[in-house]
């Protein structure tokens, strides 16, 4: 049997997708409140880089992987317009009941449905962009999501993979004092959930840095990808084009 990471920790492949379910399931709750006083706000600041640098226009057909509380999913939904489509995906039920919840509460009903990257429910072709933020540090077959997305683009399709990443060397030592000492103790003040948070930093860690996800994507088929570094490479945004 092959082994993975779930953090730190080595894993069998067989149980990573129920671990990484177990901290979904803990903080859907308070996820989108952690995610702005872990981030400080800038997580917004970075989806609103991904939407711009997207090039959605109306009517477009876009596919939101590891979708989780909207955020992406509704913002694109204001810009495709009533032609066009935004589908609101993720593995874990009750992150996807929470954003469903969420957008309806704004008023916007999209088609939302449980489903794991790895094994997309889609036709080859079906889309014009897919999305996946923060999400693919999650998955156990990286690769094979990677081809899924693929799939099921259109030729001329973007993918893009937001994502953290490999921090530039002046920011190292801050970073990982702030990961493992402050982050962890914020997780346990606000959603009484430390593994969770400590979890997140060790997957942060685990990572593909930013060249080796780059040439990931190509070996999935994309045939240009562009890689734009935000916050010193705290983040990374991994356009992907299906030539
Ligand atoms: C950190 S949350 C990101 C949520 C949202 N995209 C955002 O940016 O706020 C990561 C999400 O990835 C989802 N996920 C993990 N593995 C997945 C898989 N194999 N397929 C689809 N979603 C997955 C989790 O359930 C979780 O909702």
């Amino acid at each position: 049997m092959s082994s993975t990471h779930f953090g730190f920790e080595t894993v069998d492949e067989s149980q990573k997708a129920s671990r990484v379910r177990g901290v979904f399931d803990s903080v859907a709750g308070k996820y989108d409140v952690m995610n702005d006083l872990m981030s400080m706000g800038l997580h917004r600041l970075w989806k609103a880089y991904t939407i711009a640098a997207s090039g959605v226009r109306e009517g477009h057909k876009v596919l939101d992987i590891a979708g989780g509380t909207g955020d992406l999913a509704l913002a694109f939904a204001k810009r495709v317009g009533p032609r066009g489509t935004v589908v609101h995906t993720d593995i874990n039920e009750a992150m996807l009941s929470t954003g469903r919840d969420r957008l309806i509460n704004e008023g916007v009903m999209l088609p939302t449905t449980i489903c794991d990257a790895e094994h997309l429910p889609f036709p080859e072709g079906s889309f014009d962009i897919v999305t996946v933020a923060f999400g693919l540090r999650n998955m156990t077959h990286k690769d094979q999501a990677l081809k899924e997305m693929c799939r099921v683009l259109k030729p001329g399709g973007r993918l893009l993979v937001l994502e953290f990443s490999k921090v530039a060397k002046p920011l190292e030592k801050a970073y990982d004092f702030y990961s493992f000492n402050i982050l962890p103790k914020i997780g346990k003040l606000v959603a009484n959930d430390e593994e969770s948070y400590r979890y997140l930093a060790e997957s942060i860690r685990m990572h593909p840095d930013q060249a080796t996800l780059k040439s990931m994507m190509k070996d999935a088929g994309f045939g240009h990808v562009d890689v734009h570094n935000m916050t010193g490479g705290v983040v990374a945004l991994h356009m992907g084009l299906k030539c």
